[in-house]
């Protein structure tokens, strides 16, 4: 699927409400720009090559974007209509399908878009929008129908009260067929409040050219949700984290306060494993069975943690793996380190991995102690069993062996009693 669809992704508009420097597409989401969210479900559907539309702060999106998608310039940004005229400069022969899709509207599900395709292709419509309905619909365009057939797009500014009370809007997600979008495109003028060229006026010049329009509401509220401002971008990271947390829920996570704990998407949580409130856990992290987590942990990308670990309250852990049944339970940072299982890792350890240039390696063995107030100046090595004293500095490649006890600054081996004097 997908052969005959060409995407264009809508990033070129200054993002005005955001009042802010970043151009609105580069904001995050769950440490992803707003831009990442549509081109990766464009590329699990199979579909590539997007063109993506850059206009403010276009250096910038450029850079981001390297080599993902064929990007144009849209310079100056004279709307949604203007935008899909620069695209089609470069797809202009192009016969098929055409879906559009604004980059402000980040949390449209991949399942949704596919069946929109289906329906589209299915109907052989000329245009199929994809529709939401919304209890509150201030600042979306809205669904005009007259008998239930669709006719047109109204723009808030430009809607009468009457028109204001409709509820179905258009969530800025298209699939047109090629040639009457582009020659529409050429009609539609900047006659309106913004004075601006809507992508929305080519709807009713279809209409009127006998084109077959459908709006398929299969988009719900919550994923309809435009990032226009920085309220609407929290809004966004709200909804993203509630079906998160929703997930892991019902495959058997205790998540003991959702409004407090955060949750990238691609994370993956065993059954029994608790998490505490006011715990944030990055993209990618993998958390085993049984474990418990916070309050107050960050767990980032590139940790794994087996089952039955307890990671406690103020621990970050960053691209380290701990081994199952680990005790980090307070006041510790773990970088690039390996945990063997069963170690206990006392509160205040903290690993020195970043020397200003590298990251260096920690290496800890199964059934280790690690006395309180540790600090391990990376790369180090503590074998199996072995112990460090309360405050012991392990300065950089010291390595303790299996069953060994090291203690002080700078750490050194703890000699056997019998032998001191
Ligand atoms: C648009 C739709 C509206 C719909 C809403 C859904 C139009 C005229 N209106 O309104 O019906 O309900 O989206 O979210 O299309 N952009 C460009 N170049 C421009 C202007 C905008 O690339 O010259 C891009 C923006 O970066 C953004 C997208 O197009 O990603 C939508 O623009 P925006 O100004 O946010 O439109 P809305 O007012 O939200
Ligand atoms: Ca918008």
């Amino acid at each position: 699927m997908g052969g005959r669809i060409q995407a264009i992704i809508l990033a070129a508009g200054r993002g005005t409400r955001m009042k802010s420097e970043v151009p609105k597409v580069l904001h995050t989401l769950f440490d992803r720009p707003l831009l990442d969210y549509p081109l990766a479900v464009l590329k699990q559907l199979g579909i590539r090559r997007p063109i993506v539309v850059v206009g403010w702060g276009k250096d910038k999106v450029l850079e981001y974007l390297d080599h993902q998608a064929v990007p144009v310039i849209q310079s100056p940004q004279l709307g949604t209509g203007h935008a899909v005229q620069i695209a089609k400069r470069k797809i202009g022969h192009f016969r098929g399908d055409v879906l559009i899709w604004p980059a402000d509207m980040t949390l449209i599900r991949k399942e949704t878009i596919n069946q929109a395709i289906q329906e589209h292709v299915r109907s052989e419509a000329t245009v199929t929008i994809l529709s939401s309905f919304m209890v509150h619909p201030t600042g979306y365009g809205r669904i005009l129908r007259r008998g239930g057939r669709v006719v047109g797009v109204r723009e808030e500014l430009d809607a009468t009260s009457e028109e204001r009370r409709i509820q179905e809007v258009n969530t800025g997600v298209y699939l047109f067929k090629a040639k009457p979008l582009f020659d529409t495109l050429k009609k539609i003028q900047p006659k309106n409040r913004k004075k601006e060229y809507y992508l929305t006026d080519t709807i009713h010049l279809i209409d009127e050219a006998g084109g077959r329009i459908q709006a398929l509401p299969y988009a719900l509220p919550e994923e309809a949700l435009g990032v226009n401002s920085q309220a609407d971008l929290a809004h966004a990271v709200r909804i993203l984290n509630r079906k998160t947390i929703q997930k892991h829920q019902m495959e058997g996570v205790t998540v003991v306060s959702p409004e407090q704990t955060f949750i990238a998407p691609d994370v993956r949580i065993g059954r029994d494993t608790v998490i505490h409130p006011w715990t944030y856990i990055e993209r990618g992290v993998r958390i085993g069975k049984n474990c418990q987590i916070g309050p107050f942990a960050k767990i980032r990308s590139g940790s794994v943690i087996e089952d039955k670990a307890i990671i406690g309250s103020f621990v970050e852990i960053v691209r380290s793996k701990i081994g199952k049944g680990v005790f980090a339970k307070h006041l510790t940072y773990l970088g690039d380190a390996a945990v063997g299982e069963g170690t206990n890792i006392g509160a205040g350890t903290i690993t020195a991995n970043y020397d200003g240039k590298n990251k260096n390696k920690t290496r800890i063995g199964k059934k280790a102690f690690i006395g309180v107030d540790t600090l391990l100046v990376a790369p180090v090595q503590i074998g199996d069993g072995a112990k460090t004293g309360a405050g012991a500095v392990l300065t950089r490649g010291t390595k303790v062996k299996k069953g060994e006890i090291f203690v002080g600054v700078p750490a050194h081996p703890l000699k056997p009693k019998g032998r001191r004097r």
